[in-house]
C-alpha cells in the first residue's frame, strides 16, 4: 500500500461501510472468510488505521482509539451474524437437496409377469378343487412304461408312434420326455386310495414343429376319476361343467368317436362358443373316454368293481380360443409384454 491512510472519523466510517457491504454481500461461508480477512484482517484498512494511532497527538488518542475499537467490534459482529445466517441457509439447502418425498410414487422396475398359461392352469385346477378333486403332479422326464406301456400302448403297435416322442439317450434306460399328462393317471392310481378324483396340469413334449397352432413344448390338463358306477354321462357332465366355467355359459361340447389305447370307448372333445376368435365354431380341445380295463389292471384295480373316465385337454388351445390369442408362438417367445397384458387374471 503506497500511502498509509490518515486516521479520521470519516476514514474509519468509510472503512466500516466497505466492510459491512462486503460482509452482507458474501453469498457463502467461503466468500465470507475472504471478506473477513480483507476487512478485518491484519492488512485491512481498519488494522492500518489502528496502527496509525501511535502517531496521533496524545489529546486525540483516547477518542480515536475508541472510534477504531468500536469500528472493529462492529465489523466482527457483522461477520459473526452473517456467519450464522449462512450456516442456517446452507443447512437448509443441504436438507432440501436430501429430501425424500415419502408420499411420492416410487419408480418401479418391471420384475416380469406371471405367464397366462400358468394362471390358466391354476384357474382350471381351482374349478376341479371346488368339486372336491385333488391336484397331482408327475415328472416331465418319464419312464417309457408310464408314458406308454401302462397306458396300453402295445410295444409294436403303431399307436406308440401316434405321438412323436423325444427318446432320451441311452435308449436302454427307457426314458422319454412325456408326450402327454396321461402317465399321471397311472401314478395317481398307484399312489392313492380309491376312489380317485385327480387333475394333473403340466408340461409335455412332442417333436412337432413350432407354428401358429402347434408347439413342441406345450401344456395339458389331465383328469381321471375312478369310482364305483361311473359312466360316460359323468364324463360328459364333468366336461360340460369345465367348458362352461372356462368359456362361459354359452359354451357347448361335442364328443366325436376316436381312438386312444388307454380309453374305451374313446372320443375327441370339441368345444363350441359363440365368441370364439374366427367366429362361433367347433374347436378340438382334447381327448377323453372311459378308462380301458387294461389300464385299471396295470394299476392293480379290479375293473369289475371300479370304473372311471379320463380326459386331457390342451392349455395353449384354451388360451387361444378363450382369450383370442391367434398365434401360439406368442406364448413361447417369452416377451414379458405378452404376459403383462393378461395381468394377474386370465
Ligand atoms: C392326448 O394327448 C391324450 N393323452 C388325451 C387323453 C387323455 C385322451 C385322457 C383320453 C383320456 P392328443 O394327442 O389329442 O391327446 O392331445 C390332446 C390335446 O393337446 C389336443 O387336443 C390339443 O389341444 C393339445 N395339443 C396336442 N398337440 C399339441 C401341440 N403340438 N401344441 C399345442 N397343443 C397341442
Ligand atoms: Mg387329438
Amino acid at each position: 500500500m503506497p500511502d498509509t491512510p490518515q486516521i479520521s472519523e470519516s476514514a474509519v466510517e468509510s472503512a466500516v461501510e466497505a466492510a459491512l457491504a462486503a460482509i452482507a454481500a458474501a453469498p457463502d461461508t467461503a466468500a465470507l472468510k475472504a471478506a473477513r480477512s480483507a476487512h478485518a484482517g491484519e492488512a485491512s484498512t481498519l488494522a492500518q488505521l489502528n496502527a496509525t494511532l501511535r502517531d496521533v497527538p496524545n489529546d486525540q488518542k483516547a477518542a480515536l482509539g475508541k472510534l477504531v475499537g468500536q469500528a472493529r467490534g462492529r465489523v466482527q459482529q457483522a461477520v459473526a451474524a452473517r456467519e450464522g445466517e449462512l450456516a442456517v441457509a446452507e443447512e437448509q439447502a443441504r436438507l432440501d437437496a436430501e429430501t425424500i418425498d415419502v408420499t411420492g410414487i416410487p419408480a418401479r422396475r418391471a420384475q416380469g409377469a406371471r405367464h397366462p398359461l400358468t394362471t390358466m392352469m391354476e384357474q382350471m385346477s381351482d374349478i376341479f378343487l371346488a368339486m372336491g378333486w385333488e391336484v397331482a403332479e408327475g415328472p416331465e422326464l418319464e419312464n417309457e412304461w408310464f408314458n406308454f406301456d401302462a397306458l396300453n400302448f402295445d410295444p409294436d403297435h403303431p399307436a406308440r408312434a401316434m405321438q412323436d416322442t423325444f427318446f432320451i439317450d441311452p435308449v436302454e434306460r427307457h426314458l422319454v420326455l412325456r408326450t402327454h399328462t396321461s402317465p399321471v393317471q397311472i401314478r395317481s392310481l398307484l399312489e392313492r386310495e380309491l376312489p380317485v378324483y385327480v387333475v394333473a396340469p403340466g408340461r409335455v413334449f412332442r417333436t412337432d414343429e413350432l407354428d401358429a397352432t402347434h408347439t413342441p413344448v406345450f401344456h395339458q390338463m389331465e383328469g381321471i376319476a375312478i369310482d364305483k358306477g361311473l359312466t360316460m354321462a359323468h364324463l360328459r357332465g364333468t366336461l360340460e361343467h369345465i367348458a362352461r366355467s372356462m368359456f362361459g355359459e354359452g359354451a357347448r361340447i361335442r364328443l366325436r368317436p376316436s381312438y386312444f389305447p388307454f380309453t374305451e370307448p374313446s372320443a375327441e372333445l370339441d368345444v363350441w362358443h359363440p365368441t370364439f376368435t374366427g367366429g362361433a365354431r367347433w374347436i378340438e380341445w382334447g381327448g377323453c373316454g372311459m378308462v380301458n380295463p387294461n389300464v385299471l389292471r396295470a394299476a392293480g384295480i379290479d375293473p369289475d368293481v371300479y370304473q372311471g373316465f379320463a380326459f386331457g385337454m390342451g392349455i395353449e388351445r384354451t388360451l387361444m380360443f378363450r382369450n383370442g390369442v391367434s398365434d401360439m408362438r406368442d406364448m413361447v417367445e417369452g416377451d414379458v409384454r405378452f404376459s403383462q397384458q393378461f395381468g394377474m387374471v386370465v
